[in-house]
């Protein structure tokens, strides 16, 4: 794979238009994008089929995370949209998970099976929330590493997490298990809410197999340049 094919633009617009029009921008320079709930919610499923007519490959992230029927009838809807990847949430457990990768294998039919993710913790959450408010005790690390089996064992392809547990998720569930990861700016670009960050380069560096970057590509006055330059850091 190349570096082009393992860089994903997050498009983070509510109307179709919008999105269609950074895609378009981005045709030849990008060849991955991901429709998230913004997108998905305010334009529907059939951004979808005309995101994949332009040509890309589409991460459908809705972050799925409800019972484990409803997340397998979720994931056979998403399968028949034609998506590339999609995810649920680790913390739903491995009969959700389960569920979930038998709705998208049931969905998406012979010869054709698109990659099964699992949520571990959203690169906004630092420790203090993870401990203070989302209830969970231990290292952000410990609990990536727990999800990142579990998600394994349920028969998912890989996790989503930030760049900086990668190693650790690799050393958890071998080299092939794949990792997503958001979290993504390059130096002296605006954090905006995103707290477990790195550079491009760095993520790359630390093994991950697919970043996901939005603002700092679709904000930027030229996202086709803003792309080219990261592909080019990243290759260099
Ligand atoms: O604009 P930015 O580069 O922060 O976009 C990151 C994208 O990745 C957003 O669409 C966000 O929903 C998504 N994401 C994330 N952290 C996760 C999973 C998905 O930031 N753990």
């Amino acid at each position: 794979m190349t570096v082009k094919d393992r860089i994903i633009i997050a498009l983070d617009y509510s109307k179709a238009e919008e999105a269609l029009a950074c895609a378009n921008k981005l045709q030849g320079t990008a060849s991955y994008v991901k429709v998230g709930m913004q997108l998905y919610y305010g334009a529907g499923p059939t951004v979808v089929g005309r995101l994949k007519d332009m040509g890309f490959k589409v991460f459908v992230d809705l972050k799925v995370h409800d019972i484990p029927n409803t997340a397998k009838g979720a994931m056979k809807s998403l399968a028949a949209l034609g998506v590339d990847m999609v995810n649920v949430h680790a913390a739903g457990g491995k009969e959700m998970m389960m569920a979930a990768r038998e709705g998208l294998e049931q969905g998406a039919g012979k010869g054709r099976q698109p990659l099964l993710i699992g949520v571990t913790q959203l690169t906004s959450t630092t420790q203090e929330t993870m401990n203070q408010q989302i209830g969970i005790t231990g290292s952000i690390a410990d609990c990536v590493k727990h999800y990142a089996i579990l998600a394994k064992e349920a028969g998912l392809d890989g996790v989503v997490a930030s760049p900086l547990e990668v190693p650790l998720v690799k050393e958890s569930c071998g080299d092939s298990f794949i990792t997503v990861t958001p979290g993504i700016r390059p130096a002296g670009a605006d954090v905006g809410d995103q707290k477990r960050i790195t550079t491009p380069e760095m993520a790359f560096e630390l093994g991950s197999d697919y970043i996901v970057i939005g603002r700092p590509v679709t904000q930027a006055a030229d996202p086709a340049a803003a792309m080219s330059q990261i592909i080019e850091n990243s290759e260099g």
